[in-house]
């Protein structure tokens, strides 16, 4: 069992520390923001994320997990240091790493003589090796090792990923780093989940080429739903054959509005960026961007279309507004970015989405009318719109709602309704390339 101290309480990091707690450690969570730390010392979370929550109570309750907002009076009782905070993106693409590198300046001003620091965040290749002459520079007799560790968690599924990585990904320079990160990842190792070992600037690489290459594969299927809808071919079984190849996979050919979050996005871009800085501009990278910008706009005009060209002073019901089922995350959203062309257009949208609500009413406010229920969002509208696919819009009974709008359709952006089943409802039902 390690003394293991993790700077960043967002969605990598207060999962990462909680199941760091849960294989074992002891582990101080450290956010310069307080209100976060508040909640978290009310045995709450700030975020939603299901699981979770529960293995922070029960990790606190067992005096492996604390919470502080400074990292000093913790940082010589520790054994390893994550940093897992944010990387956003710059308005050129490139990866903020300001926070990054505040975090590294703390920790060196604690003047430090020994340390393993491992990076979580999502770095730009070369960041490793900066950070290590950094400390050269500013601890020259310390001795300090830089790991690169990325992380591969799916918002919504995040402690599912925790504790069932496909594997741990390590870049690292010398045997003392890999002896520590093995007893770190123990558990893991001893259920034969792969670790690969590597040097830095792969592990660095090979975490934006993955999430590069996800991205590929979603906006791939998407474009291939066009050529179903003009050639009148069924994107589900075109998708699930190809899936049925394990060279291709079946995952992450799901067709939808686009790819959002807080990740695919950013990343991408600063792929995008790492190319053009290394004067081997992506031909692919930067076409998958741009499929996926011009993805929400199609999506927009296949609502107007299917309207008939006006939705000015017409309600428009829309389900799901955050980046994806099973999270209240909203950043990027193809979903948001939907709602708002439709408000530009001069409907009036009515929304419902399970969890996100108070974080779209942070932005939107009274641009958008909200409701507590599908069935209430549906009254007097001219379209039921799903934009995300949770599984309470996948069960809900649609039929009973067939009174009260004024329309009957529903256009589905993630294909997750029965289309015999709802057009036997009565409804005229608009799904993605079928
Ligand atoms: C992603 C990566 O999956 C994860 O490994 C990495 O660590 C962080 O980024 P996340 O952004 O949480 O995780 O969501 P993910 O489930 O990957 O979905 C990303 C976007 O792609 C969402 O908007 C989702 O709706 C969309 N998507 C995903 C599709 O449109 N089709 C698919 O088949 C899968």
């Amino acid at each position: 069992m390690l003394n293991i101290l993790v700077v960043g309480t967002g969605y990598v990091g207060l999962t990462t520390g909680t199941g760091l707690a849960e294989l074992g450690h002891k582990v101080y969570c450290i956010d310069k923001d307080l209100s976060k730390i508040e909640v978290l010392n009310n045995n709450q979370i700030p975020i939603y994320e299901p699981g979770l929550l529960e293995l922070v109570q029960k990790n606190i309750r067992e005096n492996r997990l604390s919470f502080h907002n400074d990292l000093k009076p913790y940082i010589f009782n520790t054994d390893i240091i994550f940093l897992a905070v944010g990387t956003p993106e710059n308005e050129d693409g490139s990866a903020n790493l300001s926070y990054l590198y505040q975090a590294v300046r703390d920790i060196i001003s604690c003047n430090i003589t020994k340390a393993y620091i491992v990076i979580k965040s999502t770095v730009p290749v070369n960041t490793n090796n900066n950070i290590c002459k950094i400390f050269q520079q500013e601890l020259p007799d310390a001795q300090v090792e830089i790991i690169s560790n990325p992380e591969f968690l799916r918002e919504g599924f995040a402690v599912h990923d925790f504790f069932n990585p496909a594997r741990t990904l390590i870049g690292l320079n010398s045997d003392n780093a890999k002896e520590i990160i093995e007893i770190v990842y123990k558990k893991f190792i001893e259920k034969n989940i792969p670790i690969f070992f590597t040097d830095p600037n792969s592990a660095e690489l090979a975490k934006y080429a993955a999430n590069a290459f996800l991205a590929t594969k979603i906006a791939f299927i998407n474009e291939i739903s066009d050529l179903c809808e003009y050639y009148n071919a069924n994107i589900e079984d075109v998708a699930t054959s190809m899936g049925l190849d394990d060279r291709i996979g079946k995952k992450f050919l799901k067709v939808g509005p686009g790819f959002g979050g807080s990740c695919f996005p950013k990343d991408i871009l600063a792929l995008n960026k790492l190319s053009v800085d290394a004067n081997r501009p992506s031909m692919i990278v930067s076409a998958v961007i741009e499929a996926n910008r011009i993805r929400t706009k199609n999506m927009s005009d296949k609502i107007l279309k299917i309207l008939d060209g006006t939705i000015k002073r017409k309600k428009i019901t829309c389900l799901g507004a955050s980046f994806k089922a099973n999270t209240d995350d909203i950043r990027e959203s193809p979903a948001l970015k939907i709602i708002e062309e439709l408000i530009n257009l001069g409907s009036i949208v009515n929304l419902y989405d399970p969890v996100a609500i108070e974080n779209v009413k942070k932005i939107y406010s009274n641009k958008i009318c909200y409701f507590k229920n599908i069935t209430e969002a549906c009254d007097d509208t001219n379209a039921i719109i799903i934009l995300t696919e949770w599984e309470e819009f996948k069960g809900f009974d649609f039929a009973s709602v067939k009174d009260i709008v004024l329309n009957n359709v529903i256009i589905d952006l993630r294909n997750i309704l029965n289309k015999d089943n709802i057009i036997k409802q009565g409804f005229k039902y608009y799904p993605l390339g079928i």
